[in-house]
């Protein structure tokens, strides 16, 4: 069904892999397109819980938009197609259901964008992040400017921004940018251990968490929507069980309810 990626669901876990390793998994106009509709599946399958996006190959988790289909757009053009990165990003930044990064080598330009856009980010010892588009006379357009700003403060993202130098994996993680680094083999294991441990939680609890945490960062109300949510979670059956099963001791059945 798709040329550039491939989708695979194991443990109710949807693999998206972004499959173009002779070009570093650069993010072409295919590639979005399918990350699209992988996304939506994501949303829309009740057999996907969560999910991991990694890229073909040993070299590089995305170094980026594909830089062979800039030349020649116009201004509109360019808009166009941050519109279109945007959307896609967003919409993996809300999802209700978490997605997780695992970040297998060079996260570069929309690589980068691509990573922050998840919910976390796991990444092997040679990972490399950065956003590098001032080298090209660019600046990011996939949200970068705005979520590495947010990740690592504003003055480590413009050094970042205009440099173009990568940050490494050790620095990434001392900045909060990755949750985790992890031997080469151990990447997809740690990343699959860690969302199993989080499924097994209430899916309303989860999607609530996502969807207050990411009020912290868009300028809502967070405290507000917060005490929404919470109360919310009085009125689930998944409150209900979580709590008589403590009081009962007993592990809980969350049912998403
Ligand atoms: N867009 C299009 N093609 C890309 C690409 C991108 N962002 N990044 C890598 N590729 C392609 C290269 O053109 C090359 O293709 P070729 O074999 O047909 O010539 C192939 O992927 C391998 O890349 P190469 O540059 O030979 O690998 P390297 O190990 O020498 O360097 C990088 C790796 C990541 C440092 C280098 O590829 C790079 O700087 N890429 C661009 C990063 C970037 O500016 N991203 C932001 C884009 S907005």
């Amino acid at each position: 069904m798709f040329s550039a990626i491939t989708t695979s669901i194991e443990n109710a876990i949807l693999l998206i892999t972004i499959n173009r390793p002779d070009k570093l998994n650069a993010l072409n106009k295919t590639v979005l397109d399918e990350l699209n509709t992988a996304v939506d599946e994501i949303y829309n399958n009740p057999a996907v819980q969560s999910a991991i996006i990694i890229g073909a190959g040993v070299k590089a988790f995305v170094a980026g938009a594909d830089i062979s289909e800039f030349q020649g757009l116009k201004h509109s053009e360019g808009m166009d197609l941050a519109n279109k990165g945007q959307f896609i990003f967003k919409k993996i930044e809300d999802s209700p259901k978490p997605i997780i990064a695992a970040v297998n080598g060079f996260a570069l330009g929309g690589g980068c964008e691509l990573a922050m856009a998840c919910h976390f980010r796991l990444c092997r010892e040679n990972a490399q992040f950065g956003q590098p588009e001032i080298n090209l006379g660019l600046i990011p357009g996939y949200g970068g400017t705005q979520r590495l700003a947010k990740y690592i403060g504003r003055g480590p993202a413009l050094e970042a921004l205009l440099t173009g130098n990568m940050i490494s994996a050790r620095t990434a993680w001392e900045r909060g940018l990755v949750n985790h680094i992890t031997g080469s083999d151990e990447l997809m294991t740690k990343t699959t251990a860690l969302l199993k441990q989080i499924t097994g939680k209430s899916s309303l609890a989860i999607a609530k968490c996502i969807r207050a945490v990411g009020a912290a960062f868009s300028g809502e109300d967070g405290y507000a929507l917060e005490n929404q949510l919470f109360g919310e979670s009085f009125g689930t059956d998944d409150m209900r069980e979580g709590t008589a099963a403590f009081l009962e001791k007993r592990l809980p059945v969350f049912r998403g309810s």
